[in-house]
């Protein structure tokens, strides 16, 4: 999985304050972040043995974790109160993105910052048939997840404004290694 720690160091190092992970699982972004940056770090994950993972994982790295066993769609926290959301490999399991993208705008203060690194929807017209096919199949094997998720229309439709997005094949199967990675602010 080195792509997938290679995207990892690309945007965790500038989360920075009070900061909410979503979709957590075993907190494998923990290894990454600017600690002398972060003040609180929060986390939603609806799965318990991948939150008992990422509790283990935050004591292993010295992290105070606020962690809550619920999904993204409803989060208990008070509006404007985060200065940075993550979402990485995340936005493909959620059933209601948009629900979910619309707390995350709710919940981030005017000048946070979304940081995200995702698989997506390739550019190319015949891989995304490729993705629409194996939908099914991944979906059931990889926790709901969906190979052609429009990360940046997901984000542009919950209102935020893209302030870096990149995008690019990683190595490993094309329907699942196009990936988009930057991130966003809200629009408030
Ligand atoms: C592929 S894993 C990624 C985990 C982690 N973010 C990472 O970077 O390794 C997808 C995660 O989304 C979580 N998830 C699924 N449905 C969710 C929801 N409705 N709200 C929040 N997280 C959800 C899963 O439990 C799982 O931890």
């Amino acid at each position: 999985m080195k792509p997938f720690r290679k995207q990892r160091e690309k945007v965790i190092p500038y989360a920075s304050g009070r900061v909410l992970e979503i979709g957590i699982g075993s907190g494998l972004n923990f290894n990454y972040y600017n600690k002398p940056n972060i003040s609180e770090v929060f986390a939603v994950e609806p799965d318990s043995v991948l939150l008992k993972k990422a509790k283990k994982n935050a004591e292993f790295n010295d992290i105070k974790l606020n962690i809550y066993q619920i999904k993204a769609e409803e989060l208990p926290f008070d509006d404007r109160s985060f200065d940075t959301v993550i979402s990485t490999y995340t936005m493909c399991s959620i059933p209601g993105l948009g629900k979910a993208m619309s707390e995350i705008n709710r919940v981030m203060k005017p000048d946070a910052k979304f940081l995200f690194s995702e698989h997506g929807k390739s550019p190319d017209a015949g891989i995304v048939r490729w993705q629409k096919r194996l939908n099914a199949v991944q979906k059931r094997i990889a926790g709901g997840c969906h190979l052609d998720v429009d990360i940046p229309s997901e984000i542009i439709n919950a209102d935020f404004r893209l302030d870096q997005i990149e995008s690019m094949y990683v190595p490993g199967p094309k329907f699942l290694s196009f990936h988009y990675w930057g991130s966003a602010s809200p629009l408030k």
